[in-house]
C-alpha cells in the first residue's frame, strides 16, 4: 500500500468534499470525486463498456478516481475496486458514499464496492475462484506521460503527484491470469506497446486502446463477439 506523497495530502473542500490537493494549496483548488459530472449517455456503446464485454463482475484494480468503474457500474457490472495509494482511495471513498445519499446517483453508487491495498495480493481474494472463472479483470495503470501532449486534467496529475508512475503494471496482468480471471481489459495510450503480448482483440477509444485478454478456461468459445 502507498501513503501519502509529501507534496500531496487531501482535506475537506469548501463544499464538504473531500480533495486530493497539492500540501500549501488553497483548500477548494484540489480535486474531489463528482460522479455527477459523468457523461452516461449511451454508454453501451462505449469502447470501454464493450471491451469489458457481458455484464456480471467485474474487479477494477487500478481504480483512481473511480470513473471508469462509475461507468462500468452504470453498464450493469457489479464492481469491486482497489486502490492501494490511501489518500486516493480515501478520496474515492467519499465521493462514493456521497453518491449513496444522492438519490440521483445511490442506485449506481450501491454497485461500487471498494478495498484499500495492493491489487496483486487482493486479486485472489475479493471474489470466489468460481466467480472470477467468469469475471473481469480491468486494468487502467499510470503510464508515462507523451511527451508534447496536452497537459493531462487536474485529478490525473494530482493522482501521478500521489502515486507515481506504474513501472509494476505488467505483474497486474500476471497475477490477473494466476488467478483465473475469464477477462483482462488493459487501458493503454494510443502510443504504447502491449503490456502482456497480443491481446486476443483490441477496441480503439478516442483517448485510449482498449487491450482484451481472453482465459480459455471456462467454455473453451472465445471471440470478437463475446
Ligand atoms: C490512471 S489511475 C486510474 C484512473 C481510473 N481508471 C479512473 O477512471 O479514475 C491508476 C490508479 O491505479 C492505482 N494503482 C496502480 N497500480 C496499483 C496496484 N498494483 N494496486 C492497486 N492500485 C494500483 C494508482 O494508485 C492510481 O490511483
Amino acid at each position: 500500500m502507498t501513503g501519502t506523497s509529501e507534496r500531496i495530502g487531501a482535506h475537506i473542500d469548501p463544499a464538504g468534499r473531500m480533495e486530493l490537493i497539492e500540501i500549501g494549496e488553497r483548500a477548494g483548488t484540489g480535486a474531489c470525486v463528482d460522479f455527477r459530472r459523468i457523461e452516461l449517455a449511451g454508454i453501451s456503446s462505449q469502447p470501454l463498456v464493450k471491451a469489458c464485454g457481458p455484464k456480471g463482475l467485474l474487479v477494477d484494480a487500478t481504480a483512481g478516481f473511480g470513473g471508469d468503474a462509475w461507468i462500468l457500474a452504470a453498464a450493469g457490472f457489479d464492481v469491486t475496486c482497489i486502490e492501494r495509494s490511501l489518500v486516493v482511495a480515501a478520496v474515492l471513498d467519499d465521493g462514493i458514499s456521497r453518491a449513496k445519499t444522492d438519490p440521483a446517483l445511490a442506485a449506481v453508487a450501491k454497485r461500487i464496492e471498494l478495498k484499500v491495498g495492493e491489487a496483486a495480493h487482493l486479486l485472489a481474494k475479493v471474489l470466489p475462484e468460481d466467480a472470477r472463472r467468469h469475471a473481469t479483470l480491468y486494468l487502467d495503470p499510470m503510464y508515462p506521460p507523451k511527451e508534447g501532449s496536452a497537459l493531462a486534467p487536474k485529478p490525473i496529475r494530482l493522482i501521478r503527484l500521489a502515486v507515481g508512475d506504474g513501472p509494476d503494471a505488467a505483474e497486474l496482468v500476471a497475477a490477473g491470469r494466476a488467478a483465473h480471471y475469464r477477462r483482462i481489459v488493459v487501458k493503454r495510450p494510443h502510443h504504447a506497446p502491449h503490456l502482456d503480448g497480443t491481446p486476443h482483440h483490441e477496441i480503439e477509444g478516442k483517448l485510449a486502446r482498449f487491450d482484451v485478454y481472453i482465459s480459455h478456461t471456462t467454455n473453451g468459445r472465445t471471440g470478437p463477439s463475446e
